[in-house]
């Protein structure tokens, strides 16, 4: 099968890292792809947002299976475009997207299936937004209703700098705080079977201990030692196959990847967000776990045939990934900065660590230098017995890059670590 991955982040290296092991994937493309994923795929130019011209790569490629890893695309349709043309995708259509691209629709559908959630309000004016944040009290939260990039949302106690938030993005939900640790819970739907991922756990501030700025996502690890062995049954059966069902009641099927970001509160779990498509940077961790080939798995979620397959294998081992940010994430990022170190992973460490790439490019010249250019830059993943042993593997293969100004947390799965 020749697969076509679109985007070109951490993500889409780990999965095109996992395609490329899996003996049914016959070529491996990527658009736009980096400097990492041309180590495993061909790489190829497109604009990742036109359904059209991501339709005639795939075509004039005859991949068997495309699969849209970012978020914009699919609400963009690239997905139903993809279909359009006859060949299968991994991915939601347009309409179904706008669980993610809409947070007031995801409330909507939510309610409409029953699945646990913050109580919230959406917002249009000044007066609705004051009246909602007077019911809720603090902390405030407070979201942008359309896609942010992981920067719609503030979390404060101070009423004022909710109201302005509030007021700069126009509609708005704000919601009830809730308390509790996160975990995100992957599954992969065809539209009606749903075949939940394992749970990971994900570090979203620039700064150990959860302190500074929200990002992407600064690392992630998996499993969640400290979790109820029965959360992943649990889920399944209030948040996503109630979701999956309620989408498909609408007339608007959810096929691909239904991320649930979730919150393990005092009052039980409560959904904090949806996605529709994997996360960054916990799908690093999660297929390091992964067994079952890739490809065989996302292509009937493509085709409807869910169902049919084996349950999934897993491996015991665990896995830690820790983001290497450029000088300045999350601010506008300095990038350019030869990264060095990368071949002294690939020798010393491997099979047991590896590094993804997320904004990387080749330098302009012929030397090979690869250089930053993105804020979040690398993605190094490792795994091991336990999650001390993946940490420690990790964070040794971090000890030998090296860019300039760069920044990374030292806490990355730390106390689930020490408590397991
Ligand atoms: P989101 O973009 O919805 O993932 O939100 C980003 C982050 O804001 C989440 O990972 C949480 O840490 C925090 N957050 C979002 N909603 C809530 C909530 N209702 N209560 C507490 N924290 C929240
Ligand atoms: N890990 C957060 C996200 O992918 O949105």
């Amino acid at each position: 099968m020749k697969v076509l991955v679109i985007g070109g982040g951490a993500r889409e290296h780990a999965l095109c890292r996992s395609l490329s092991l899996d003996p049914a994937v016959t070529a491996l493309h990527c658009a736009p792809g980096n400097a990492g994923i041309a180590d495993v795929a061909e790489l190829h130019q497109v604009d990742a947002l036109d359904g059209k011209a991501v339709a005639a790569l795939a075509a004039e490629l005859g991949a068997g299976l495309v699969i849209v890893g970012p978020e914009a695309p699919l609400v963009a349709g690239v997905a139903d475009a993809v279909r359009e043309a006859g060949i299968p995708c991994f991915g939601p259509s347009k309409e179904a997207a706008r669980l993610e691209g809409s947070k007031a629709f995801a409330k909507d559908v939510m309610a409409g299936a029953g699945v646990p959630t913050a109580r919230s309000y959406v917002c249009t004016t000044p007066e609705e937004v004051d009246e909602a944040l007077d019911a809720f009290g603090a902390p405030y939260v407070v979201k942008d209703d359309g896609l942010a990039a992981g920067k719609g949302v503030v979390v404060t106690d101070d009423v004022e700098q909710a109201r302005e938030h509030a007021l700069a993005c126009g509609r708005v939900v704000i919601e009830e705080f809730l308390d509790g640790p996160e975990v995100s819970l992957f599954a992969v739907t065809d539209g009606r079977t749903v075949v939940p991922l394992r749970p990971a756990q994900d570090f979203k501030r620039a700064l150990d201990g959860d302190e500074g700025p929200n990002t992407g996502g600064m690392g992630a690890y998996s499993p969640l030692p400290w979790a109820d062995p029965k959360l992943v049954d649990e889920v399944q059966e209030t948040v996503l196959q109630p979701t999956v069902d309620e989408l498909s009641r609408r007339g608007t099927p959810f096929s691909g990847l239904l991320y649930a970001g979730l919150a393990i509160t005092s009052r039980g779990v409560r959904v904090i967000e949806f996605n529709a498509r994997f996360g960054d940077p916990e799908t690093q961790v999660v297929l390091a776990r992964l067994r079952t080939p890739l490809a065989g798995l996302l292509l009937a979620a493509a085709n409807g045939t869910l169902a049919d397959l084996p349950p999934l294998r897993w491996s015991d081992d665990a896995a830690v990934t820790v983001v290497i940010a450029s000088h300045n994430y999350p601010g506008t990022p300095r990038t350019g900065d030869p990264i060095e170190g990368l071949a002294d992973v690939a020798s010393q460490d491997a099979p047991d660590a590896y590094v993804l790439h997320a904004g990387t490019k080749h330098d302009g010249d012929d030397s090979g230098t690869v250089v930053s250019a993105g804020g979040r830059v690398l993605s190094v993943t490792a795994t091991g017995a336990d999650l001390a042993q993946a940490r420690e593997r990790a964070y040794a293969a971090v000890a030998r890059i090296r860019l300039d100004g760069s920044q990374h947390r030292t806490d990355i799965a730390e106390k689930a670590a020490d408590e397991a």
